[in-house]
């Protein structure tokens, strides 16, 4: 998966940015568009732990404010675990903006081991044609 490279290098570069500094625990996400865009992110901590955001959350926040457009891959890594899957919340917000067949990739500090699709993270997710939704 050469292509994916800078895919895994960038979740891997935020994971360095991790403010993490009470659960010691830090976690990159990257995010590729079709177009070849990557945004990028760290998991943000503050001393009202477990207040703060996941890794995820912040890449998808850099992913909206440039605008969004169509997600075909994620890299999601932990430098203590590897594989370290999109939490229950993430899963939700991350199939706000990806479609079921985006793939998420999961890493070790070496590189991507698995892949999974984001129906597979999320079978049954929330949706409703009630509220109005963007994408
Ligand atoms: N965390 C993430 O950033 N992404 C995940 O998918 C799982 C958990 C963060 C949240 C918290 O800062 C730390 O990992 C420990 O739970």
């Amino acid at each position: 998966m050469a292509d994916l490279d800078p895919l895994f290098t960038a979740a891997k570069t935020a994971m360095e940015k991790a403010h993490a500094k009470y659960s010691d625990f830090p976690v990159g996400a990257a995010i590729l568009t079709k177009d070849g865009r990557i945004f990028s992110g760290a998991n943000i901590e503050i001393i009202s732990f477990p207040e703060g955001w996941c890794a995820e959350t912040t890449a998808i926040s850099h992913f909206v404010m440039a605008g969004g457009g169509e997600i075909t891959d994620i890299c999601v890594i932990a430098e203590k675990k590897d594989i370290c899957t999109p939490c229950g919340g993430c899963r939700q917000r991350l199939a706000e903006f990806a479609p079921a067949e985006a793939k998420v990739h999961l890493c070790t500090m070496e590189g991507i081991v698995q892949t999974v699709t984001m129906a597979d993270l999320l079978p049954h997710g929330f949706e409703s044609d009630v509220l109005a939704k963007t994408n």
